[in-house]
């Protein structure tokens, strides 16, 4: 089936072609000057009866919404997904099984700390979010083009984007890392390490979209149609291969050309050189679940390719620009609770606080609770609720509006057990409630000290450069210190280059400093933490 749906929706939703007919007011009542407002004689006041003039302020006055909280530059493009093959061994989710099924996607490339008007090219993550608008509702694949990130909890989010964000006083810097509360954040939080080597490394300053990976970051879980889990880590691989800027054409770009990245995506599709990436993934038995030395819950670790090798299942074309940036682009709204049946979560704290964090930030961002009306995030499924009124409201419901129902009209019918509800994982949960997170999650330093080592010279000068430059603007010493004693951990050698740039002192080796810290056995007790 290739009929894009998605597009076949959209075209319901265009505006009139400003071109086929006069200037109208928002009630549609022509107007025959629009240049100069209704006074009294040609040098007097304005007439509040001017209702033309009103109409047309009062809606510029309004055109702003909030900004993301982070993310808040994007680029976006539509498209479409296809897998290669059936993935029904692993998974029931409907856009995997048919290879003859094109699954139409909105896609959003960002950057997280800067604000809408800032650089592309800074050193920073790139988001890579993807809304499939599957046959069965919308499944949204938020993700980054790193595999790991900066925390293990999200209750630490609000906290670590403060310190990312400008400085609250004077609002500096408004796009790079280089700043004391980022750095103090960091050097207090070790298991940031692992995701600021990608950081500091030439992973930051993406060439362009189109040569970008991207990594559900999570563990997420595939459910086969007889309800059994699989563990599933995401992978996007640009078919253009992973290019970066260096340092010196990054804050070139940005001088010259702010919009360097999404100028190329505009353009390289407007020109037919559609983007195209693979995804893959690492599938993991649930029985294996204990069987690495680092805890598959936690976000800050990759799974080695080399033990879990990746798998390609399908790939992903963007062919279509938005008509519109702020309809489409600035609208869209992605979250990491939008599953389909045969996608699931798993306990991952930072997943979990993110399946909490995205439909509330996009309450107050896209104006209360049916932004999901909004043509680029309608399903193109029909969606049959009892949700009722509220800001926005875009639907003419008819009949009744709850459940259960014998006076008909408009109850929605549940699903029979053909397979097509979602369910959520019959997962197996016990314990205490507490506040402490288990000891698999404490080797901080392993895998940083994995990615350093498997980085060629010219990337581990890269690397090194990144750390002075960023660490060099950070003005108090204790701070540099104690990142450098943290990088110290993680490998002396690359601590001790950090330290010459920037002078400070190098801790005394020994003390764990220069050896990563050993990884605690990984069994039940282990992971389970209290004792249950
Ligand atoms: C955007 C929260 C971690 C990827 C956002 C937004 C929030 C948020 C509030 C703005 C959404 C909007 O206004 O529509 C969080 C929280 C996290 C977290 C609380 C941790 C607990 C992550 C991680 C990833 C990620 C680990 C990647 C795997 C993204 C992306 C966007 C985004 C790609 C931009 C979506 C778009 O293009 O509209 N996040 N985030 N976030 N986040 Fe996260």
């Amino acid at each position: 089936m290739t009929e894009d749906r998605k597009e076949r929706q959209r075209d319901h939703y265009r505006a009139p072609d400003p071109a086929e007919g006069p200037l109208t007011t928002d009630q549609g009542v022509a107007v025959d000057h629009t240049d100069d407002s209704l006074t009294v004689g040609e040098r007097g006041p304005t007439l509040m009866e001017d209702f033309h003039f009103r109409e047309k302020l009062t809606h510029f006055d309004h055109e702003r919404i909030p900004e993301r909280v982070v993310h808040a530059r994007g680029a976006g493009a539509y498209g479409y997904f296809e897998p290669y093959e059936s993935c029904a061994e692993f998974t029931r989710a409907a856009f995997l099984q048919d290879p003859s099924v094109r699954t139409p996607v909105f896609v959003r490339f960002s950057t997280v700390q800067g604000p809408r008007g800032s650089a592309d090219t800074v050193r920073d993550v790139r988001g890579f979010a993807t809304k499939f608008y599957t046959s069965e509702g919308n499944y949204d694949l938020v993700g980054n083009n790193m595999p790991v990130f900066f925390i293990q909890d999200g209750i630490k989010f609000p906290d670590f984007v403060h310190a990312l964000k400008p400085e609250p006083h004077n609002d500096i810097p408004t796009g790079a890392s280089a700043h004391d509360t980022l750095w103090d954040f960091v050097s207090l939080q070790p298991e940031t390490m692992h995701m600021m080597m990608w950081l500091m490394s030439d992973r930051a300053i993406p060439r362009s979209f189109r040569m970008m990976q991207g990594f559900g970051v999570h563990t997420f879980r595939f459910v086969d149609a007889q309800g059994r889990g699989t563990f599933v880590k995401f992978h996007w691989k640009p078919k253009l291969g992973v290019h970066s800027l260096v340092w010196d054409e990054a804050q070139e770009a940005a001088g010259r050309d702010p919009d360097f990245n999404r100028r190329d995506l505009w353009e390289a599709i407007e020109a037919g050189q559609y983007p195209e990436y693979e995804l893959g993934v690492q599938l993991i038995p649930e029985e294996d679940e204990f069987n690495f030395d680092f805890d598959l819950l936690d976000a800050t670790k990759i799974v080695p390719e080399e033990q879990v090798p990746v798998r390609p299942i399908g790939h992903m074309v963007l062919n279509r620009n938005p008509d519109n940036f702020f309809a489409e682009t600035e609208q869209v709204a992605f979250h990491t609770g939008n599953v389909v049946p045969g996608i699931d979560f798993t306990n991952d704290p930072l997943l979990q606080a993110r399946n909490f964090s995205y439909l509330d930030t996009q309450l107050i961002r896209l104006g209360g609770p049916n932004f999901s009306q909004l043509p680029v995030n309608q399903p193109v499924t029909p969606a049959r609720t009892n949700h009722r009124d509220g800001y926005h409201q875009t639907m003419i419901h008819k009949g009744t509006n709850y459940s259960p129902n014998s006076l008909g009209g408009g109850c929605p019918a549940l699903a029979g057990a053909d397979g097509y509800a979602f369910s959520h994982y019959a997962e197996r949960v016990e314990g205490h409630k507490i506040r402490k997170r288990s000891e698999s999650f404490k080797d901080f330093y392993s895998q940083a000290a994995l990615f350093w080592n498997s980085m060629s010279d010219w990337e581990k000068r890269h690397i090194v450069d990144a750390f002075r430059f960023e660490l060099g603007k950070v003005a108090a010493v204790h701070v540099r210190e104690r990142t450098v004693e943290q990088l110290a951990r993680v490998d002396y050698d690359l601590a001790s280059q950090v330290a010459q740039g920037i002078g400070v002192a190098m801790p005394e080796p020994g003390a764990n400093n220069h050896k990563p810290q050993a990884s605690p056995a990984l069994s039940l007790e282990n992971l389970r933490g209290d004792g249950s």
